[in-house]
């Protein structure tokens, strides 16, 4: 067996023990925790003193934004832990593993799936199976186009898009140079914080002269950005699709040692209180727009499928920009 599918036998196994321990905690000993799960998408009604199981894929938990995910997840399954259980499983940024994680949860008869997917386009099929079999599927933050989930929960990543190149219109007087380090473009996030940003900047004398598939990592936006400085002596800006990528550059750009992380201004997209705004705080992001992580709403959203109420197909949340530059209004202003 290689490295590969030992990780995702082994993944298959701690899930099975996972949903196992489920079953067995709580409640009276003879039934069985897990609530029955009814063929009708929203009509599962869970037995009284049971907790319904919610199986919750993770796509990787290697950027804080996710890790933050996660704990808002819990954070509010904790304040529901008379109706629900959530069972967690990371992916480790690895399609195949996380289909085969929502195919076992299908095997395990959990009440509901809750997945936030690597990207998008290979999760159709198995989404598709899951509802057919009455498991609702919310998916989260990354979506999947075509796919007959009960409910898409995210963030409004054109709108993010838009404000920040309209934003960089204005940071930079209406001309520039920009260095684009974009999130993996296989994502739907990326694409429209792509599409966002060239319209917000349409019109205007901003040029991007540089751009790359970082895949969301800081590591990969690291070395983008030393080539990118490399071959430009002028760079005004640099748009990082997420935070973990503006800090990136600008890490490149200090190791440069030319003192270009002076006047370089670097713009991100997460705006979490220990990562980007503290960036912004201290003066290494010029602004950074907030991503909600779904956790809440996801959680209270499967309450409520659960419980038989219809909930919008879309639940689209808002963004927020925060920045030093306190009369920019685009998409409101926090501190
Ligand atoms: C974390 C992350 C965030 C980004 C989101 C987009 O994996 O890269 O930084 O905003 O995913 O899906």
């Amino acid at each position: 067996m290689n490295t590969t599918n030992r990780r995702r036998f082994l993944n298959c196994l701690l899930l099975g023990a996972a949903v196992a321990v489920a079953g067995c905690s709580g409640g009276e000993k003879k039934a069985p925790t897990t609530a029955p799960v009814k063929t009708e998408p929203g009509a599962s009604a869970v037995p009284a003193g049971k907790v319904w199981n919610i199986g919750f894929s993770q796509c990787n938990l290697g950027e804080p934004w996710r890790v933050q995910m996660n704990a808002d997840i819990k954070a509010a399954a904790d304040k529901h832990a008379d109706k629900v259980k959530v069972i967690f499983q990371d992916a480790q940024n690895d399609t195949p593993t996380q289909q085969s994680q929502i195919r076992q949860f299908i095997q395990q008869g959990i009440n509901l799936i809750i997945m936030s997917p690597k990207e998008d386009g290979p999760f159709v099929g198995v989404i598709g199976e899951a509802v057919k079999k009455g498991i609702p599927v919310i998916v989260l933050d990354r979506d999947q186009k075509g796919a007959n989930y009960t409910c898409f929960i995210g963030g409004n990543n054109k709108q993010i898009g838009v404000e920040a190149g309209k934003y960089v219109v204005k940071l930079l007087g209406g001309k520039g140079s920009v260095i684009e380090l974009k999130g993996l473009m296989t994502s739907t996030p990326a694409q429209d914080r792509h599409n966002g940003f060239l319209e917000g900047i349409k019109g205007s004398n901003i040029k991007i002269i540089f751009d790359a598939d970082c895949k969301w990592l800081e590591p990969n936006a690291r070395a983008e950005m030393t080539s990118a400085m490399s071959r430009f002596d002028k760079i005004d800006a640099v748009y990082g699709h997420n935070d973990p990528s503006a800090h990136g550059a600008w890490t490149a750009a200090k190791q440069e040692g030319k003192g270009r992380e002076k006047t370089i201004k670097f713009i991100g997209i997460d705006g979490l209180p220990k990562e980007g705004r503290r960036y912004v705080k201290d003066g290494i992001l010029a602004a950074t727009f907030t991503y909600p992580t779904c956790g809440p709403e996801a959680i209270e959203t499967a309450i409520k499928i659960l419980s038989g109420e219809k909930v919008e197909k879309r639940i689209i949340l808002p963004t927020k920009a925060i920045t030093g530059w306190t009369t920019y209004a685009g998409a409101g202003y926090v501190k």
